[in-house]
């Protein structure tokens, strides 16, 4: 159930974009951008309201990797995987990642919302492998020792 002040955000984001169903991206954008991820009764709502179908607007969230229909943590933490990050060990930094913040595959966020862990196949910044991106700050040449310290300065930063 979306209160009446979710309600009026999201009137105010398709007023933005003149409830122009042809910019039901950018919509979808905003709509991630003010939740951290696309909650359902939002997209409906938005459905309703660009009048186009339920299932138009999640066959959107679903086909682009960077809507989430999950909820985040307010850090997202994105581990490249790709060939030049693999090479040099990716891998080791992932898991300590993991180890660190107590999250996995199939559970990549933490209980009190304050962590996302999740791999990417290549953040374009192969030079600088391995490189891992927390909430789009790019963190190069990456090592577990380093994971352990960003890990202990976020939730410095956190408490
Ligand atoms: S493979 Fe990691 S940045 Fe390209």
């Amino acid at each position: 159930m979306l209160s009446e002040q979710e309600i009026a955000k999201l009137n105010t984001i398709m007023e933005q974009h003149a409830y122009d169903k042809t910019q039901v991206i950018a919509i979808m954008q905003a709509i991630q951008e003010e939740y951290r991820y696309l909650p359902e009764d939002a997209l409906r709502y938005a459905a309703k309201e660009l009048k186009i179908s339920e299932a138009k607007i999640y066959g959107v969230a679903t086909f682009y990797e960077n809507f989430s229909l999950q909820p985040k943590g307010k850090y997202v933490i994105k581990v490249c995987d790709g060939t030049a990050c693999h090479v040099r060990k990716s891998i080791p930094i992932l898991n300590e990642f993991r180890n660190q913040l107590g999250v996995s595959e199939s559970q990549p966020t933490t209980e009190d919302m304050m962590f996302t862990v999740e791999t990417v196949s290549c953040l374009g910044a192969c030079g600088l492998a391995p490189v891992c991106t927390i909430n789009d700050e790019v963190h190069p040449s990456m090592t577990p020792q380093k994971v352990k310290e960003l890990v202990a300065a976020l939730k410095e930063e956190k408490a």
